[in-house]
């Protein structure tokens, strides 16, 4: 079976819908197919400052949506970053093995930093993507499972892997994005050029999964669409309307084709209404299950607990292996 890792920020409490559809939702798909390693990433959530009570209580919340969007600790791996000590080890090696410059072309890293001031900006914001690049070669995945916003960060980890295999020796698996097409960015849904984020400009954009199931209702019927009053799907001069069609076509299953044919004639506010209602349904039992699993803290953990020792036995293997080409005295 090939192996996928991909990874998730605790920081926000709840994940919005961009995290849903654009990665979520693929990691529950690829555990039937593959070999399947996913975390909650708290090493990298401490790049900006977190309040510890509620990022420990926010790491909870994240494993518990994980596993109410339909991840099966009996199918796949998952864990918590810092229970695996092996990220932070092999992400020091790393660190030694990226350039300065290279770093600094991380587009991310270019944009939070702008935002916050050189001042407010740790070192390792700036390294974020090392940690990341350590996260994935460690479990010598075939494919990274993630959003658009994430290729950067894998084209370096690619970058690293060809780099440490040359110098040292074959020594780690050559990773591959894992990023579908038609959900790769879901867009703010007030401002279609923008992709939804927690950082987004106003909170209307911005479909929390945990909030109540009316709230992002509202914010699905008050979405920004165009002048126009057709619907159809064309990502280029109706934005708006086509993120919508993606939502509700990835959903509910319905093509985008099947969509424009159900809504032919029909006006913009059929189909926010309709979506609307569509959310609901959605968010609805998430939240439910969600609030289950952190009903019940001593099962979450203990999945959580089986996971990590699940991965630290590969990332022990990987770690090792690094250690000695690397040439560093065995501890014996
Ligand atoms: P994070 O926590 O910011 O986001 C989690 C996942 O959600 C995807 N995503 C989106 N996809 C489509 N449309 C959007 N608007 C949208 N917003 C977010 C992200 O692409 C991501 O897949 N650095 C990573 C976490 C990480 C990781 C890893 C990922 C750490 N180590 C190793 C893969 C492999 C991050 O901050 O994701």
């Amino acid at each position: 079976r090939p192996r996928v890792l991909s990874g998730i920020q605790p920081t926000a409490g709840s994940f919005h819908l961009g995290n849903y559809l654009g990665a979520v939702r693929q990691w529950v798909a690829l555990q039937e197919s593959h070999d399947a390693f996913y975390m909650v990433v708290d090493l990298h959530a401490i790049t900006v400052p977190q309040d510890p009570a509620e990022l420990r209580s926010n790491t909870r919340i994240a494993a518990a949506q994980l596993l109410a969007a339909g991840l099966d600790p009996e199918r796949c791996t998952l864990f918590v970053q810092s229970h695996v000590p092996e990220h932070a080890q092999l992400g020091w090696v790393m660190n030694c093995l990226t350039g300065f410059g290279e770093a600094s072309r991380m587009t991310q890293f270019k944009d939070k930093s702008a935002k916050q001031g050189a001042d407010r900006t740790s070192v390792g914001l700036f390294t974020y993507p090392i940690l990341q690049i350590a996260d994935i070669l460690l479990y010598q995945a075939h494919q990274v499972p993630v959003g658009e916003d994430q290729r950067q960060h894998i084209e370096l980890t690619r970058d690293l892997a060809e780099r440490f295999n040359s110098r040292y020796g074959d020594t780690f698996t050559m990773p591959a994005p894992y990023i579908l097409k038609e959900t790769a960015k879901i867009y703010d849904l007030q401002d279609p050029s923008a992709k939804m984020s927690k950082s987004a400009a106003s909170p209307k954009g911005l479909i929390n999964l945990l909030d109540e199931p009316k709230v992002s209702a509202k914010k699905v019927k008050s979405a920004v669409t165009d002048t126009d009053t057709v619907i159809r799907y064309d990502a280029e001069n109706k934005p708006g309307v086509s993120n919508l069609l993606t939502i509700y076509s990835t959903l509910t299953g319905l093509s985008i084709p099947e969509l424009e044919q159900k809504y032919e004639g029909k006006m913009y506010g059929a189909l926010k209404t309709d979506l609307a209602e569509v959310m609901v349904d959605f968010v609805t039992p998430f939240r439910d299950r969600t609030q289950e699993y952190l009903d019940d803290p001593e099962t979450l953990d203990a999945i959580l607990a089986k996971g990590a020792e699940k991965a630290r036995a590969v990332a022990a293997e990987t770690l090792a292996t690094t250690y000695d080409r690397l040439g560093f005295l065995p501890a014996k």
